[in-house]
């Protein structure tokens, strides 16, 4: 069976129990299901598929900045996935696991010089352009090395979409995207530049959108916009639509793939362009695990701390977000139930995976997972409190391999420096 499930009382990854890993691995660690990863891409490409014409499929980016670990970026390159790209760093992942430029589309907000030689140099598919000075960058820059630059620009829609304020990105207060006025604008002064080729309109509203009525006005601004633009006199060849679809955290309400996919058919579809989709969090998000061990049990007057061996360098969601991540021990034999607060050993207050939280009763040394992980875990970790980051675990059915082994202490120091005055 796939993904994780319990067998006989003891949580598995696929066919692997989770012990096995920790007593390989130690903890805490990530593992993650290669087979969610493959479910989840084939299940929005189905989406696609089942409402779109079939010579107008959408090309899936995906959004690495959900899960960047190179052995990932393989598995969703092998799957036929494009890649969106917001550093240099990224498109260095990228190209290391085989997407070829052409598959790649760089929605970075502040493009620096070195990330836009890198991506000029790589022939990258497209840049989503943020602002003026960006265009103008992109153009001297691809007019030194003699390129020509694949442009679209990104457009805020004034829409609210995300769930929660950090992670919506559409709103007009937000720092992303241009107004269709200033994109009637650059689409101008770009077709008069020597070394971009605008060629379309991009967005993206927020992550974790779970109401296909927060894409609709989103998609009809783009649409109008699309309109407006070649009334202007301009081509118009593709339509970037973002990322943003959410999975399940709890027991909230998922999307409905088919409704997004009737909504980008009725709205997107007639434009006749490409479509583009940069789904992120949902491929990844449900296929990992933060596996940890609880260190103590802290009794205090007012309430009972599960005291674990990961913290919020390892995860920061709970504490960034206040995201909802389940927690559940992975031996499933003890029946007593206790609320607790789910802590880490940061020396911080925040440092809390769950909050009053009714679970099994877990004793010291006990394995615990904090659920759906995937995506914005391991690649928003940090060193803080100097703690190595944890090692990553791919598993594919009966195979295991670690894609990431844990940092070592030399690990902290090694590119420090005391200087020769101290
Ligand atoms: C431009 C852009 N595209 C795609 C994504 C991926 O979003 P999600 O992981 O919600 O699909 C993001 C996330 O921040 C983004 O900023």
């Amino acid at each position: 069976m796939s993904g994780f499930s319990d067998k006989g009382g003891v949580l598995h990854v696929d066919d692997v129990p989770l012990p096995d890993i920790a007593e390989q691995y130690g903890t805490p660690c990530y593992v993650y299901s290669a087979s969610v990863i493959r479910d989840q891409f084939n299940a929005l490409k189905d989406a696609m598929k089942r409402v779109l014409p079939a010579d107008r499929q959408p090309l899936l980016c995906y959004a690495c900045k959900a899960n960047s670990n190179i052995a990932i970026l393989k598995l969703l390159q092998t799957l036929g996935s494009g890649l969106e790209i917001v550093s240099e760093g990224e498109l260095f992942r990228g190209l290391k696991a085989g997407f070829s430029g052409d598959k790649i589309i760089s929605t970075s907000f502040g493009k620096n010089e070195s990330e836009i030689k890198a991506c000029l140099n790589a022939e990258i598919l497209q840049f989503n352009v943020e602002s003026p000075d960006e265009l103008n960058n992109i153009n001297k820059f691809a007019a030194e090395m003699g390129k020509t630059a694949n442009i679209l620009f990104r457009l805020n829609p004034d829409v609210s979409g995300g769930g929660h304020s950090k992670i919506a990105t559409g709103r007009k207060e937000d720092k992303f995207g241009n107004t269709a006025q200033d994109i009637r604008t650059l689409y101008k002064l770009s077709n008069e530049m020597s070394n971009v080729n605008p060629v379309g309109i991009s967005i993206h509203i927020g992550s974790q959108v779970s109401q296909t009525g927060a894409f609709k006005p989103a998609f009809e601004k783009l649409a109008e916009l699309v309109v407006i633009l070649r009334n202007d006199g301009y081509k118009v060849e593709r339509t970037d639509i973002g990322g943003g679809f959410p999975i399940a955290y709890n027991d909230e309400q998922l999307l409905d793939l088919d409704a997004y996919a009737r909504l980008v058919a009725d709205i997107i579809l007639p434009l006749d362009t490409q479509i583009q989709m940069e789904p992120g969090r949902y491929m990844v998000g449900n296929a990992g695990v933060l596996l940890a061990k609880a260190q103590y049990i802290k009794q205090t007057p007012s309430r009972e701390f599960l005291v674990l061996d990961a913290g919020m360098n390892d995860l920061i969601r709970p504490t960034l977000y206040e995201a909802y991540h389940g927690v559940r021990s992975v031996l499933n034999h003890n029946t007593n139930t206790k609320t607790y607060d789910v802590v880490g050993p940061i020396c911080e207050s925040g440092d809390i995976f769950a909050k009053h939280r009714e679970i099994n009763e877990v004793n010291a040394n006990d394995l615990v997972v904090i659920q759906s992980v995937g995506a914005y875990g391991y690649s928003m970790a940090s060193n803080y409190n100097s703690r190595p980051l944890p090692p990553e675990i791919l598993v594919d059915e009966d195979n295991i391999c670690l894609i990431g082994r844990r940092q070592t202490l030399e690990d902290l120091i090694a590119r420090e420096n005391i200087p020769k005055w101290l």
